[in-house]
This record gives C-alpha cells, structure tokens and sequence, in this order.
C-alpha cells in the first residue's frame, strides 16, 4: 500500500515537472500587484507615453497631427477592469472610437497577471485632471492616412495583434513573451527591424544580439551603451528609460532567446 502511495506521488511530481505553469509573464519581483504593475508599464512604455503620474502628455507634431496620451488616472474613474483591459488591447473605445498612436496590438497578448497588475498600477494613481482632447490630423497625417501608411491602433491590432515573434520553443516561451511586448515595437515581429516610415532611424535586426557577450548585452539594455562603448539614438533612450527596469533573470533569457533565433534563422 505504501508503495503504490509513494509510486502516485512521484507520478504526480512528474506530471509537475512535464507541465510547468504557464511562463509567459514578466518576473514577478514583487507580491504587491501595484509594485508589479509599475514595473510592467515601465517596461512596456506606458508610463514613457502617459506620463510617470499617467496624466497624459501632449505629443502632437504641428504639420503631422494633435495628439495627447490619454489621462489614465480619468480612464480609470470612467471604465470598469473589462472595459479598461479591452481598451488596451483593442485600440477602441467602449463607444467605438477608435485610438491614433496607442500601440495596442503590443498588448494583446499579455498574460492575465501582467494585465491585472497594471490595470491595478493604474487605479492606484490619483485622479489627476481632466481628459484631454481626441486627435486632430495635419496635412501630414491626411497624406499618409490617404496612402495608408497612418492607421488606426484598432486597424493595426487587426494586422499583428495575433502576430508573434520566432518560436524557439517551451525553453524560450517566456523571453518570446517579452520580447514581443518590447522589442517588436520598433524592430518588428520579425525582429529584422529595419525603416519603419520614411526617414526614420533605421533598426537593427536583433540577430545582431547573437554576437554579443551576455555581459555586454545587459549593459546595453541597462545604459543603452553598445558593445565598443558606442553611444546610441533612440535605443540609448528606450533602454535607458525603460529597460533599466528589467531584471537580470529577464536580459538573461532575451540574450539566449535571441542567440537561438540567431542561429536557427541567421
Ligand atoms: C507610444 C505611446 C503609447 C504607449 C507606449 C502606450 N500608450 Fe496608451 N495611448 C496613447 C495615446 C496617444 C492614446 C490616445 C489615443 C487617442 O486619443 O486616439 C492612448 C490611449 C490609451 C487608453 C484609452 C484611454 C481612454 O480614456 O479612452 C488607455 C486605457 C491606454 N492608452 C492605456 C495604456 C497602457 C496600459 C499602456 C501600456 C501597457 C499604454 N497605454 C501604452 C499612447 C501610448
Ligand atoms: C522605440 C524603439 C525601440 C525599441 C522599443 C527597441 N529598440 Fe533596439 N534599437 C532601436 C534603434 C533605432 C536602434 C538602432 C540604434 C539607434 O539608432 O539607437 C536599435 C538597436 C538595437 C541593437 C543594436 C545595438 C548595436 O550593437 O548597434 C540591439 C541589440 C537592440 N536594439 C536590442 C533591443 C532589444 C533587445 C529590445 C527590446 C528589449 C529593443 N532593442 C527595443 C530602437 C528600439
């Protein structure tokens, strides 16, 4: 009798240990789900786009459009969680208004716990003054809206909000999970980067992560200093804003995730 109990228990453990729980999170550094959700919308951009009291901030370019981040601390007196979390990953409004420059189909697949712990991190912000105004499009938004180079958030999460980076496989799960909520903003589901629209800096294929120390690696996402000590653009910017939040364990697994993409499709 006491065999066959002991033989369920070291079957149940296996059983454990082939299923592992789902992984497709960001590091949980603290219990507290505000602490969380903060560090999560620092990484993700939201405080970056919103403000760091997410108030909202104005973005516009005068001959390109009017447009200000929205006031979270009022979206969060006006919709219920559901309404909140379908906004983030809809690009739409509960009325049907679709969003301009909300990189929704980013958010799409974030992992239940990461979604609760921001939405949590918002409602903990104070109401902080009034709803800013809906966009008001330039010449230059018209003309790329007519070439349909500018499109809505709504309309992009139709196009890539199920879209996901190579799949390394279980190993890689959760680095793939962080990468597509970070990195393919800029360079791409693909992760080939390159010119998003004309003029802009162009964005490495992150293959190019492949050749670099871990070490190296951690201090560029950390700093936003290349290997050879080169000072970057807009990457010095992101990492420095937001990426000096990762965790160690998390830079870890993005290096090995993409060193394995690296050589599997160089
Ligand atoms: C690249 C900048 C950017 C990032 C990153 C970003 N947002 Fe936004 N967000 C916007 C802009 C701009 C709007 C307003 C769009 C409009 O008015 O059409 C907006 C609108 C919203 C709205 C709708 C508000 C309302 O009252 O209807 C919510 C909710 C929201 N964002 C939450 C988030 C969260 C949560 C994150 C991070 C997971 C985030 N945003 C990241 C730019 C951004
Ligand atoms: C807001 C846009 C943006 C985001 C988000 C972004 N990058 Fe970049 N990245 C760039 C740009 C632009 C460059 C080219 C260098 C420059 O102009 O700053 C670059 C360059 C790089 C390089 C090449 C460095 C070298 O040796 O020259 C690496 C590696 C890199 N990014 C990794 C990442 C990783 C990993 C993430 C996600 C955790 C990420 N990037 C997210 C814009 C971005």
């Amino acid at each position: 009798m006491r065999g066959l109990v002991g033989l369920f228990v070291l079957v149940s453990l296996a059983a454990c240990a082939a299923d592992p729980p789902d992984q497709r999170a960001f590091d949980r550094l603290s219990a507290d789900p505000v602490k969380h959700g903060e560090r999560v919308s620092l990484l993700l951009g939201c405080s970056g786009c919103h403000g760091a009291d997410l108030a909202g901030k104005e973005w516009s370019e005068p001959e390109f459009a009017t447009v200000w981040s929205a006031n979270l601390t009022a979206s969060a007196a006006k919709y219920d969680d559901a309404q909140l979390k379908a906004v983030i990953v809809g690009g739409k409004r509960p009325d049907g208004r679709v969003l301009w420059d909300m990189p929704s189909h980013l958010f799409t697949q974030l992992a239940d716990a990461d979604m609760a712990a921001l939405i949590a991190f918002i409602r903990s912000r104070p109401k902080k003054g009034a709803e800013h105004p809906p966009p008001v499009f330039g010449p230059g938004a018209k003309k790329e809206m007519a070439e349909g180079l500018y499109v809505s958030s709504a309309e992009t999460v139709a196009r890539s909000g199920k879209a996901w980076p190579p799949d390394m496989g279980q190993e890689h799960a959760r680095a793939r999970y962080i990468v597509r909520a970070t990195c393919a903003e800029c360079h791409e589901m693909t992760l080939r980067g390159g010119i998003p629209y004309p003029g802009a800096e162009p964005r490495a294929d992150l293959r190019i992560a492949g050749a670099y120390e871990l070490k190296d690696f951690s201090h560029l996402l950390h700093t936003g200093t290349a290997a050879g000590n080169r000072k970057l653009g807009l990457m010095g910017e992101v990492a420095r804003g937001r990426y000096s939040h990762f965790s160690e364990a998390e830079i870890a697994a993005i290096h090995a995730y993409l060193k394995a993409v690296a050589e599997r499709d160089p």
